[in-house]
C-alpha cells in the first residue's frame, strides 16, 4: 500500500523524492515523509499528516527555520495507516532511538506486538504506534556496525511482510533496502558518463520516469544502493546479480488533460483502452490470444476455471465465470482471493486459474496465485501493470492496455479486464469446439463494435446520470439490482457509487430482495435495477415492481432490445444495442458516471477517497 522512494545520486536528493512521492501517492495519502542526509552528513527527517502537499509545505517552513535539506542520499514515503493513526509521529521514515537507524516500509509485521514488548524490556522508548517503528529499534538493538550483516541477523525475527529502505547513520551515502513479500525495485540512472545515480522504490511509476531497465528484488534479498551502483546479496551474504526487466515504455508524469479529476478522464478513455486491449486478440482471422494461449493448449483437459481477484477484479471474475460457463459449460466460479487463499482449495492441472489484477500487486490475489501454481493449476494472469509480482509470477498473461490508471477507484481497468475475459471465454469455447461459427462470427463481430459502442454509451448517458445523481446525492443507503451477468454489473455498479460518494450502496440478486433487504426500502430508497439481460429480464422487472409497491424511487439501465418500456422504473436508460452478453460492459459506463456525479455534487476527493489505496499490497 504505502509508498516508498530511495536516492542516492549526485542530484539534490529532495525534489527527486518528492517527485518520487508524487507518482506513489496514490498508493496512500494519509500522511508522507522524508529523510535524508545534509551535507555535513547529519540527517534531516520532515514528515506530515496529510497529503503530499502538507509535506512540502512542512518542508519549506523548516527549512526556513534553518533545516538544511540540501543532501544528494535519502527515503521518502507516503503512508496509508495500518499500525497507529494517520498523525505525524505514526509518519515514516522511523529512527531508531539513538538514530542509528532510520527505516521506511511497505507491509505489515505480524508479530510487532511482541517484539515491541521485548524491546521495551530491554529500555527502548517508542515514539510512535506502528509496526514499522520496530524495525528500526530491533535494527539499532542488533547492529554490529555493518548494516547488510545487522539486517541479515534482524530480519530473520520479523514475521510478516516487509519493502525496506533503510539509512545507516555513519554512512550518508547509501540506502539499504530488504524485501519480503511486499515488491521493491530498483533502477540506475545512467549518463553518457557511466551512473549518476540509483533509485529504490516499491513501484515501477516512480522509477520509468528515469530508466526503462528496472531491477526487482526477490523475496529473502537486500541491497545496498550508491551513486555510483548498486549490488545486491541473498541471506547468507552471497551476491546476486539481478538481471533487469525491460519496460516497454517510458511514463511520462500523469496528466488529467483538462480534467478537473483523472477519474473522469479515465472514465472517457474507455473506448480508447478498449481499442487498444482488444486490437492485439481480435486478429483478421479470427480471435488469438497471444501469451493466453499456452494456458488453453490440450483445451478439453480443462475442467474447471477459477477466477480470481479482489474489489472491481471479483467482479470482472463474476462476468468471466458466468460467461465462460455459458459458452463452454465447464463449471467456473469467481473467487475472492482473500477468502481463497485462506480455504485449503483442491486443485489440479484440469483446473483453469484466472487472476485478475489492475495493479499486479494486490497482496491477497497474489497469495492465490501462489496458491494456484503450487496446486498445480494453470495460470493464466490478467493484468495491467506490466513487470508487476502477478504479472511476473503467472507466467503467462494476456495484458489488459489499459494505461496508466491513477483514480483509486478502477474505471478503465475494470472495462478493459472484461474485455480479455469475453475474448478468453469465447476462445476456450472456439478450441473446445463448444460454441458453432456462427455464434463466434457474430460474437466476434460485437467484440469488434464494442470500443464505439462504450463511446456511444458514454455520450449518450451522461445527462441522464447527472439528473439521477443529483436526485440521489443525499441518500443514506441505496440498492442495486439484477440477475445473472445484470447482477455482476450491478455489484460493480454499488462498489463504484459507496467507495467514491460514501453512499451505502448494495447490490443484491434481485430475486434476493424479498429474503430480507426489501424490509430496508422504505418510500424514496433509491434503487437502480441493471436489466439487460433477455432472457432473465421479466424476472427483474417483477422485483423491480416489489420494491416499486414499496415506495422506492427506481432506477433503470436497460438496453435495446428489452421491452423496457413495461419496465416500472420512469427514469430509464437505453445502452446501444450490442450482443446481450457483452452487456455488463456496457452497463458499467453509466454506472461509474453517476458515481462520479454523486461524488461530484458532494464534494468528496473522487481520485483520492478517504481510506482507500490503489495498490493494496497488505492483506
Ligand atoms: C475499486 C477498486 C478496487 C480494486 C481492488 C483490486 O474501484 O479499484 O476494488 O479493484 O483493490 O485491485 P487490483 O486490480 O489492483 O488487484
Amino acid at each position: 500500500m504505502c509508498g516508498i522512494i530511495g536516492y542516492a545520486g549526485r542530484d539534490e536528493a529532495a525534489p527527486v523524492l518528492l517527485d518520487g512521492l508524487e507518482r506513489l501517492e496514490y498508493r496512500g495519502y494519509d500522511s508522507a515523509g522524508l529523510a535524508l542526509f545534509d551535507r555535513g552528513g547529519a540527517l534531516a527527517l520532515v514528515r506530515a499528516s496529510g497529503k503530499l502537499a502538507a509535506l512540502r509545505g512542512r518542508l519549506l517552513e523548516e527549512m526556513e527555520q534553518g533545516l538544511d535539506a540540501h543532501g544528494t542520499v535519502g527515503l521518502g514515503h507516503t503512508r496509508w495507516a495500518t499500525h497507529g493513526a494517520p498523525t505525524e509521529p505514526n509518519a515514516h521514515p522511523h529512527r531508531s532511538m539513538r538514530g542509528t537507524y532510520t527505516v521506511v516500509h511497505n507491509g505489515i509485521i505480524e508479530n510487532y506486538a511482541v517484539l515491541r514488548r521485548e524491546l521495551e524490556g530491554k529500555g527502548v522508548v517508542f515514539a510512535s504506534e506502528t509496526d514499522t517503528e520496530v524495525i528500526a529499534q530491533l535494527l539499532e538493538q542488533t547492529d554490529t556496525g555493518s548494516p547488510l550483516e545487522t539486517l541479515r541477523k534482524a530480519l530473520p525475527r520479523l514475521e510478516g511482510s516487509y519493502a525496506l529502505g533503510v539509512l545507516y547513520h555513519t554512512d550518508p551515502e547509501t540506502v539499504y533496502c530488504a524485501r519480503r513479500q511486499s515488491p521493491l525495485l530498483a533502477a540506475k540512472i545512467e549518463t553518457d558518463e557511466g551512473t549518476a545515480g540509483t533509485l529504490l522504490a516499491s513501484d515501477a511509476a516512480a522509477l520509468l520516469p528515469y530508466s526503462r531497465e528496472v531491477y526487482r528484488l526477490e523475496d529473502g534479498e537486500l541491497g545496498a544502493l550508491r551513486a555510483d551502483g548498486m549490488r545486491f546479496y541473498g541471506m547468507d551474504g552471497t551476491e546476486h546479480f539481478l538481471q533487469p526487466m525491460v519496460f516497454s515504455r517510458h511514463v511520462t508524469a500523469a496528466d488529467k488533460g483538462g480534467y478537473v479529476h483523472f477519474m473522469r478522464k479515465e472514465i472517457d478513455e474507455q473506448p480508447e483502452a478498449l481499442r487498444r486491449t482488444l486490437a492485439p486478440l481480435l486478429q483478421k482471422d479470427g480471435l488469438f490470444l497471444g501469451q493466453g494461449e499456452a494456458a488453453l493448449r490440450d483445451p478439453d483437459g480443462i475442467r474447471r476455471v477459477l477466477f480470481l481477484g479482489c474489489g472491481s477484479a471479483y467482479h470482472a471474475g463474476l462476468v468471466g465465470a458466468a460467461l465462460m460457463e455459458k459458452l463452454t459449460g465447464i463449471p467456473s466460479a469467481a473467487e475472492l482471493a482473500s477468502e481463497f487463499r485462506g480455504r485449503k482449495p483442491r486443485l489440479d492441472r484440469h483446473c483453469l486459474a484466472v487472476v485478475i489484477s489492475q495493479s499486479g500487486e494486490t497482496a491477497d490475489t497474489l497469495a492465490a496465485l501462489r496458491i494456484a501454481k503450487e496446486q498445480g493449476a494453470r495460470v493464466l494472469g490478467v493484468v495491467n501493470v506490466e513487470g508487476s509480482s502477478i504479472a511476473q509470477e503467472s507466467g503467462c498473461v494476456i495484458p489488459t492496455q489499459a494505461g496508466l490508471e491513477v483514480a483509486v477507484a478502477t474505471t478503465k481497468a475494470y472495462s478493459t479486464q472484461l474485455s480479455v475475459l469475453y475474448a478468453l471465454a469465447t476462445r476456450l469455447a472456439e478450441l473446445r469446439g463448444d460454441a458453432g461459427p456462427g455464434f463466434l462470427r457474430e460474437f466476434t463481430q460485437a467484440l469488434r463494435r464494442l470500443p464505439g459502442q462504450a463511446a456511444a454509451a458514454l455520450h449518450t448517458s451522461e445527462g441522464t446520470v447527472r439528473d439521477w445523481a443529483a436526485e440521489c446525492q443525499q441518500a443514506q443507503h441505496t440498492y442495486f439490482l439484477g440477475r445473472q451477468l445484470d447482477y455482476c454489473a450491478a455489484a460493480e455498479a454499488a462498489l463504484k457509487l459507496k467507495e467514491i460518494s460514501y453512499i451505502h450502496a448494495e447490490a443484491y440478486p434481485a430475486g434476493e430482495l424479498k429474503h430480507g433487504t426489501i424490509s430496508l426500502i422504505e418510500p424514496g430508497t433509491p434503487v437502480l435495477a441493471v436489466c439487460c439481460q433477455p432472457e432473465v429480464a421479466a424476472k427483474t422487472r417483477s422485483n423491480m415492481e416489489e420494491a416499486h409497491a414499496r415506495g422506492a424511487a427506481l432506477y433503470c439501465i436497460t438496453a435495446e432490445g428489452i421491452p423496457h418500456a413495461a419496465l416500472a422504473a420512469e427514469r430509464r436508460l437505453v445502452l446501444p444495442g450490442t450482443h446481450a452478453l457483452l452487456t455488463a460492459s456496457l452497463a458499467a459506463l453509466p454506472a461509474q458516471l453517476f458515481a462520479y456525479h454523486c461524488a461530484a455534487l458532494k464534494k468528496c476527493d473522487i481520485d483520492q477517497p478517504r481510506s482507500l489505496a490503489k495498490s493494496v499490497t497488505v492483506e
